[in-house]
Formats: structure tokens, sequence, C-alpha cells
């Protein structure tokens, strides 16, 4: 028997960071959004673990094929937790960008502890899955949660939010990855920068207001790491994108438009100014929820 889970890319609507607390990460108030890019999960009984991973789009050189791949560690938690000594085999299918700022490696974690707890039909609570999910790491509770969402702490006290818009993204992924752990490293490097603001009440915004609250801390320190991303933000405005917002810790990009047919454009747009590899995705979705039980 096998069980597939499907967990959805976040994107950060709103990221506002503060500073740096004493255990080294950085309290949050950021307007979480699922949208549609998704990482499969699934796993099978097994005697030994292991973890392998397909892409038909995704570049997946810096995803790690040992203990340090997440979803095996999000497998052996749930087994430690209920004290159990079983294994799995945990296939993961990637349609989002390995180290994009999209939170990938997080859907996978998410997507793995539901996965697993029906495999072993353990019923686990949801306040324990949660709570698992904030172990693994602070974008994990939102993956399993879903649709637009107030993160708070470090990002893993999750607050769901009435959110009856549906918006289109066009997303653009870089050739080269940027770590999570080095953005934040340069945003502390220039003190001050933060906006301090709280994030705004999401719900029932209009379009042209969402365009102008959309914002994100960490965009100054990722730019400074990558100062060619500058380009990439400039061609999605040049292409009509409506507003222009860094996913999370970058360096995907994401162009905010009207509907599908503006959608295209901007794609058409950016491919003749010889940027390719570009997507496109709704929001919100659903958290990480069961695709097929063979
Ligand atoms: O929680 P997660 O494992 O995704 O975080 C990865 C890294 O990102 C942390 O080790 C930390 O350097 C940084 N981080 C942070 N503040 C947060 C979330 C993440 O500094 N709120």
């Amino acid at each position: 028997m096998s069980i597939t889970v499907r967990a959805p890319a976040k994107i950060n609507l709103v990221l506002s960071v503060g500073s740096v607390r004493p255990d080294g990460f950085h309290p949050l108030d950021t307007i979480y959004q699922a949208v549609s890019l998704y990482d499969d999960v699934t796993v099978s009984a097994a005697d030994e673990w292991s973890v392998s991973v397909t892409s038909a789009d995704v570049d997946l050189d810096d995803v790690p094929l040992d203990g340090r791949n997440i979803a095996l560690r999000a497998g052996r938690l749930l087994a430690e937790h209920h004290g159990l000594d079983r294994a799995a085999q945990v296939h993961v299918t990637k349609g989002i960008p390995v180290a994009g700022g999209m939170a990938g490696g997080s859907a996978d974690a998410a997507a793995t502890l539901i996965a697993l707890d029906r495999l072993w039909e353990l019923e686990t609570s949801d306040d324990d899955l949660l709570a698992l999910a904030a172990g693994l790491g602070s974008d994990v509770p939102f993956a399993m949660v879903g649709g637009t969402a107030r993160g708070t702490g470090r990002g893993e006290v999750v607050t769901p939010l009435d959110d009856d818009s549906s918006v289109w993204w066009v997303v653009v992924p870089s050739a080269q990855g940027l770590s999570t752990p080095a953005v934040y490293a340069e945003f502390d490097a220039a003190p001050g920068i933060g906006s301090g603001r709280a994030a705004p009440d999401w719900s029932g915004l209009g379009y042209e207001q969402v365009t102008r609250a959309l914002r994100n801390d960490l965009e100054g320190a990722a730019l400074r790491l990558r100062p060619d991303l500058a380009e990439t933000r400039d061609a999605l405005g040049a292409a009509g994108a409506d507003a222009v917002l860094l996913s999370g810790s970058g360096p995907t990009y994401l162009g905010l438009v009207r509907d599908r047919d503006a959608a295209h454009d901007v794609v058409a747009r950016l491919a003749a100014a010889g940027i390719d590899g570009v997507r496109i995705a709704t929001g919100p979705v659903a958290g990480a929820h069961v695709v097929e039980y063979v």
C-alpha cells in the first residue's frame, strides 16, 4: 500500500522581520499564502528508510538524499513521537523550486508527516502534528494549514484568515538558490532596516489594496547578496505585473497579475526578454492533503 500527499508552495504577501532573538531566530509577522505549485510525497512500508526525488521541471541539485533530507527527518520524528521502530520508503515528486524561498522542503516535511500518519494508522492529533511540524521548520505548520494565514512567533504560529479572493502570480525562479540563514545573517548586518510594522488585517482587501500592501523586509538583504536579482524584479515590472514581490528569503520573484490572460501576457514578454522557466500559480490553495491511496 502507498499513500500520496500533496503540499503547496508558500509565499509571504507581507513579511515583517524583527531583531534576532537569543535563539537565533527572528520574530516574524507575516501573511502567508499557499499557491498552486506542489510537491507530492508518496510513502510505502519498508524495512529501511530511503528517499528519492524526481521532477519534470525543477533543478534537484541542492536536494540532500541522506539523513539531512527533511522528509526523512519528518518520518523519523513521527516514528519517535509514537515510540515506534518503523521505517518507510519516501518518494518526492517536486514541483516547487528548490532553495527558492517558497518552502519546498517544508512542504515535503508536512506531506510526509500526514502521509505516514495515515499509512501507519496513527491518528495523531492535529495539535501534535502541528507541534512536530514546528520542530522541523518555521513554515512547516503553514504547509499543513494552507490557504491565507497570519504567521507569528518565528513563523510557526499560524492563524488562518478569511480570504475569498483568488489571485494570479507569475513565478520567476532563479537558476541558483539562496540560503535562508545567509539572507537572515545579511539582514542582521544592517540593523534597523526592518519595517517594524505589523502585518495588516488581510481579510477583505481589494485587488488595488493588495498591490499596495505587498512587502518583504528581507528583500534588501537578498538583493545585497544577489544584486543580479534586481534585473528579474525590473523585468517583471516592465513585463506588466501590477506588483512585484520577493518570495520569502528569495531568490524567486513574484509578479501579481489580475487574471489568467494577464499572467500569460507577462510570461510571453519575459520569454521575449530571455527569461525562461517562468511559472503561473494561483492562490490561495489548500494545505497538505491526501491525493491517492493505492
Ligand atoms: O525554521 P527553519 O529551519 O526553516 O529556519 C531556517 C533558518 O532560517 C534558521 O536556522 C534561521 O537561520 C533562519 N530563520 C530565522 N528566523 C525565522 C525563521 C528562520 O532567522 N523566523
